[in-house]
């Protein structure tokens, strides 16, 4: 019998992705996900429909691209996950990188139970177990959604897919970088590819189709005004391309020594971007068909964003149509696919974080690490009040959480400790696309101004009108809790004394920039 195959490392011993296409994979395999299938339509359909590209365009060129090079940069160069990575830049900046596993830790958690949720409905489409009443199927009979509470009523159909996602996740991460992950994108982000492709071929050939399309690229520019549809665009920029979380610093920690960076975030950052066009013509050409089904116009449906639009007004659409267990099944295996490879990104950032910190085994690491995020995502997520926990910890997460980590990353890496140079030249040094004053004005200058005013306008926001009527305790617990909880992790754990190898003897890729002069 043949040994089996050593996964690559460098030579200081850290594991690799086989090939910059594994990387590029893996990196495509995070940044798509549920947020482009079931957050980006509605988005851009609430924010102005065609007229929402220029901010998100805007937003991916002068925020995402930037900091998707800026997070590459600091993982490659310092080649560590976000704790050990910050440190290396500057000690007193470990704590940032705590913040972003802590808040990659968080979006795990309740992410998972989305997943749990998509594979439950992957197999109601074979009978349409959800019946007519889809909303009422979803929130009664499926979650049992109750007041806004702490529950303990555990909800079993829940639980149990949520159980399964945990193990898959906690196997995948045990087995390391590129027989885990790898593998496990190189695998499902064609199949993503194929299947979605044949579904929204099949969507834009439906009756009505047409309108659904029109409904949501005709653009509303005054919406161009409002500062909360901005806010819109870069939070679903950030979540999107998986930046600013930690994760994209640890997948780049585990390049080789020579990889083209700047071509590599482009790809992934124009595959995320398509994807995310893709899913919005799918998903209203389907609408369309719906809407031209019941007569009425598009905008006149409900449930066009968020869970709904998934869960209740996708499976009332499959019921109509023809084949329509198919289509739903190969929906609901996209939502699977795409989310699978999101939160094994995740998992493996903070597993990574952990296994740095404490000196750990990379299997021990990965086993604790997801049974720690397990937990609480089933006692919070499963239970009768999940899908209202969900939506405000997400909302939080989202819009206060990754701003507040993106406006921190870029002033403390410009401003504080100085290294928007070092790091340019890192990524002109290994790549053919350079990058320099530009880059560095966007996330020094542009950056952090545009995301501190929307930061305040948000705030302000949530604290003088609250969210979606819900009682102040459940807010403060929650949501303003979640910003708590992520926040004291930071401290703690930069305080916990380092007890994984030297750090102090750690040297950046020796003369990288002289050698590859
Ligand atoms: N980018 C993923 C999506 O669009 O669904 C979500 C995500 C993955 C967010 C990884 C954050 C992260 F670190």
């Amino acid at each position: 019998m043949s040994a089996p195959a050593k996964a690559p490392t460098t030579a200081g011993g850290r594991e690799t992705w086989t090939s910059s296409t594994g990387f590029i994979l893996a990196a495509i395999g995070s940044a798509v996900g549920l947020g482009n299938i079931w957050r980006f339509p509605g988005v851009a359909y609430e924010s102005g429909g065609g007229a929402f590209l220029i901010p998100y365009l805007i937003a991916l060129l002068t925020a995402g691209i930037p900091i998707l090079f800026l997070d590459y940069a600091i993982g490659h160069r310092y080649r560590g996950a976000a704790p050990l990575a910050f440190r290396r830049l500057a000690k007193r900046a470990e704590s940032l990188g705590w913040f972003q596993t802590a808040l990659a830790f968080v979006i795990a958690t309740y992410y998972a139970a989305v997943i749990a949720w998509s594979c439950s409905y992957f197999i109601y489409s074979f009978d349409l177990r959800w019946g007519e009443d889809t909303l009422k199927f979803f929130t009664g009979e499926y979650l049992r959604v109750g007041d806004p509470e702490i529950s303990t009523s555990i909800v079993s159909a829940v639980a149990l897919p949520l159980v399964l996602v945990w193990v898959a996740v906690m196997i995948v991460i045990a087995l390391g970088v590129t027989k885990g992950v790898q593998s496990v994108n190189v695998l499902f982000i064609p199949m993503l590819a194929i299947a979605f492709t044949g579904l929204v071929v099949r969507a834009v050939t439906l009756p009505g189709a047409m309108d659904g399309l029109n409904a949501l690229f005709t653009p509303d520019w005054s919406k161009l005004a409002d500062l909360s549809v901005w806010i819109a665009a870069y939070s679903q920029i950030f979540f999107s391309l998986s930046i600013a979380f930690g994760i994209m610093i640890t997948y780049s920690s585990y390049l080789k020594r020579k990889t083209n960076m700047t071509s590599s975030g482009l790809v992934v950052a124009f595959a995320n971007s398509s994807f995310e066009i893709l899913a919005g013509i799918g998903v209203f050409a389907t609408l369309g068909f719906m809407a031209h089904q019941q007569n009425v116009a598009v905008g006149d449906l409900e449930g066009l964003t968020g869970p709904i639009l998934s869960f209740v007004t996708f499976p009332a659409v499959i019921n109509q149509m023809p084949g329509g267990n198919i289509f739903g099944a190969i929906f609901f295996a996209s939502l699977i696919m795409a989310g699978f490879t999101s939160i094994i990104s995740i998992l493996l950032g903070v597993a990574a974080s952990i296994q740095e910190k404490f000196g750990l085994s990379q299997k021990s690491s990965a086993i604790l690490v997801t049974a720690l995020c397990a937990i609480p995502s089933v006692l919070l997520f499963s239970t009768t009040s999940g899908l209202l926990a969900l939506d405000t910890v997400d909302q939080w997460a989202n819009n206060i959480g990754i701003v507040v980590s993106a406006i921190a990353m870029t002033v403390l890496v410009v401003w504080v400790f100085r290294k928007s140079d070092v790091l340019a030249g890192h990524l002109s040094a290994v790549s053919t696309f350079k990058v320099g004053r530009i880059w560095r004005f966007l996330i020094g200058v542009l950056a952090p101004i545009f995301l501190t005013v929307m930061l305040v306008d948000k705030v302000v926001a949530l604290v003088s009108e609250g969210y979606e009527g819900l009682p102040q305790w459940y807010i403060n617990v929650f949501g303003w809790g979640t910003i708590a909880f992520i926040v004291l992790t930071a401290v703690i754990m930069a305080a916990i004394p380092w007890k994984g190898r030297d750090d102090e003897s750690f040297v950046a890729w020796p003369q990288l920039e002289e050698e590859d002069r």
